[in-house]
């Protein structure tokens, strides 16, 4: 499955079809929707699947038997093969062997998005609802708040943060919004989990509109110390919405430890010493659970005829030379201008591997809208022209850099021919990747993994090379390392990897963080239900209205935002 955010350049019948099973699916609101997806009340028909799951979850049984809704802000797109992003990766894997609920946003903008009902579709276990944001609320909520005010906070990257006061209120307002159409779908017995950074406030929209379900909310970006989360405005409002959940998980215990030390240091946390924190009156679990991925799954797929197909021109084209891989979403986080200057540096002080090595960066385009992103892809367009002229040869391009989504299989037989897999971030809150590319490798003769200390999977993957990617030197001496590492040695690496890769796998992720759910503390009867308060945040943040960013950028009037209609 994929995510519904199209990035690729899909053949246009491919997107017809796709269009024209979109208007035809079934539009549901609110209580019409929540009779729908529970049949047994209503008395509508279902596949026979799906009405037993409903069944156990009345039933009151275990953490397997109640109905699991997830709640995240991209949702897998069951017709696309190959989407670019840890989450829905993630995500889909759960939906594997589960039944439930996916809810979260469409991918598309629309200008009477806040008008228009949740859209339901069936795929296999799951019923995927989405709903459509305005082109308001893409700018203000999804590009403004989350991703110029939150990922550069929690990617310590406080020189990027774009902050507005409208960003603000528009993330809270989504989060209103979508909790006002999840609440009538949900059963009373749900687990309900909501993932990322985009919608940390949804819990408590939840609980003011009276939901008492175990809501636990997972992290998959990394959780910076005090000292930079305390940079962004208005932080008390972030931190208060995160203690309205049961359950909260991080990737790392680094992330898990700067947490708790924010909120003590903060706001004045108490902790029990046992994972528990209080707070503004409320208390939350914590807890660390690394996302993991199918391991045989994805091993399966770097064998498969097809995707071995898929890659014969490229290894035909490498005429024996190594081929050194790099695969990541088009962002600053992932540090590729640093590692092509690693690439280069290495050209240039071992020059042994000219001609004899080929650096594949697969790169696909991500949040092109903003400036930070649109400036990356410039300098990865100019350092990888400047590799190619000075190191090419007639017969040799030394580094091939595309932008375009590629289908899993391809990726894993990529992974699977290569020699180095480099996963290098500035921060990452874990890198699938990384993971991916151990588990493609063949185990009779495996590739090297190059990790960067500063991704979140280089706290169970210590058998990799681990480096400091902002040492472009040290990391091309690691790569030296890697192509010439003995045989004997790369099999004890990656034998020590993949036996953690499979006990942390996305089964034992997803299995670890909903048992610890469904068996914490109920939801608290307490929770203060002033259905009609406006947020702290946007009270707060409302007492002035300058912005308070240091770049005042121009945002789009309504006019013109009301003239786009995106198909993001
Ligand atoms: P992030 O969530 O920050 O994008 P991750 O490394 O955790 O980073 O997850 C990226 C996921 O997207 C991986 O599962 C990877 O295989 C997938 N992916 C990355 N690039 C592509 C691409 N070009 N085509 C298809 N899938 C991709
Ligand atoms: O894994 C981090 C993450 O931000 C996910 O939440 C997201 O789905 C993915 O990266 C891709 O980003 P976007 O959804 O903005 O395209």
């Amino acid at each position: 499955m994929e995510a519904v955010m199209c990035r690729s350049e899909e053949p246009q019948d491919k997107l017809n079809a796709l269009r024209q099973t979109r208007r035809e699916e079934t539009v549901l609101t609110g209580r019409k929707a929540a009779d729908r997806l529970a049949p047994d009340e209503s008395g509508l028909r279902l596949p026979a699947s799906l009405a037993a799951c409903g069944r156990a979850a009345r039933s009151g049984g275990d953490a397997s038997t109640l109905r699991l809704v997830i709640v995240s802000n991209r949702v897998a797109d069951p017709d696309q093969d190959g989407q670019a992003g840890g989450l829905a990766v993630a995500l889909d894997e759960i939906f594997r062997v589960r039944r439930g609920l996916w809810f979260g946003w469409s991918g598309q903008v629309r200008r009477d998005a806040d008008a228009r009902p949740a859209r339901n579709r069936r795929a296999e276990n799951v019923d995927l609802v989405t709903l459509d944001l305005t082109p308001r609320e893409y700018q203000d909520c999804y590009l403004g708040y989350a991703n110029r005010c939150l990922w550069p906070i929690l990617h310590y990257r406080t020189d990027l943060v774009e902050f507005r006061h409208s960003y603000a209120e528009a993330y809270q307002a989504v989060n209103r919004r979508f909790a006002e159409a999840l609440g009538p779908l949900l059963r009373e017995d749900d687990l309900i989990w909501v993932h990322d950074y985009h919608l940390i406030p949804l819990a408590r929209e939840l609980r003011r509109l009276g939901y008492r379900q175990r809501i636990g909310f997972f992290l998959h970006v990394p959780f910076p110390p005090k000292e930079v989360f305390a940079s962004l405005p208005g932080y008390e409002e972030i931190l208060s919405a995160l203690v309205a959940y049961d359950l909260l998980g991080f990737q790392t215990e680094t992330d898990k430890a700067c947490f708790l030390s924010t909120m003590e240091r903060l706001v004045g946390a108490r902790q029990d010493g046992h994972g528990q924190i209080d707070a503004f009156g409320q208390s939350v679990q914590v807890g660390v659970f690394p996302v993991g991925i199918d391991v045989d799954g994805f091993a399966e797929l770097a064998t498969s005829p097809k995707a071995r197909h898929h890659v014969e021109r490229l290894l035909g084209a490498l005429q024996d030379r190594d081929l050194i891989i790099g695969v990541d979403r088009l962002d600053y986080t992932k540090g590729l201008s640093h590692r092509f200057a690693a690439y280069r540096s290495l050209l240039e002080r071992v020059p042994e591997w000219r001609n004899k090595v080929s650096l594949l960066q697969i790169a696909p385009l991500s949040r092109q809208e903003l400036g930070p992103y649109t400036v990356t892809r410039e300098e990865l367009d100019r350092l990888s022209g400047e590799i190619n002229g000075v190191f090419a040869d007639l017969d040799w391009t030394p580094i091939r850099y595309h932008v375009k989504p590629l289908a899993r299989s391809t990726l894993a037989a990529l992974f699977r021919a290569s020699r180095v897999g480099l996963v290098t971030p500035l921060r990452d809150g874990m890198n699938l990747v990384a993971k991916e590319f151990v588990a493609a490798q063949d185990p009779a003769d495996p590739g090297v993994l190059v990790l960067s200390r500063f991704a979140g999977a280089a706290e169970g993957m210590k058998e990799a090379l681990i480096v400091n990617p902002h040492d472009v030197d040290g990391t091309a001496d690691a790569i030296n390392q890697a192509l010439t590492m003995p045989l004997d040695e790369r099999l004890a690496r990656h034998d020590a990897l993949l036996q953690r890769l499979r006990k942390q796998d996305a089964q034992a992720w997803h299995r670890a963080f909903i048992d610890r759910l469904a068996a914490g503390k109920p939801a608290s009867s307490a929770f203060p239900l002033e259905a009609d308060a406006p947020a702290p945040i946007t009270a707060a943040l409302c007492n002035g209205s300058q912005p308070t960013s240091y770049r005042d950028r121009e945002t789009p009037s309504n006019d013109q935002l009301l003239d786009q209609e995106y198909e993001a």
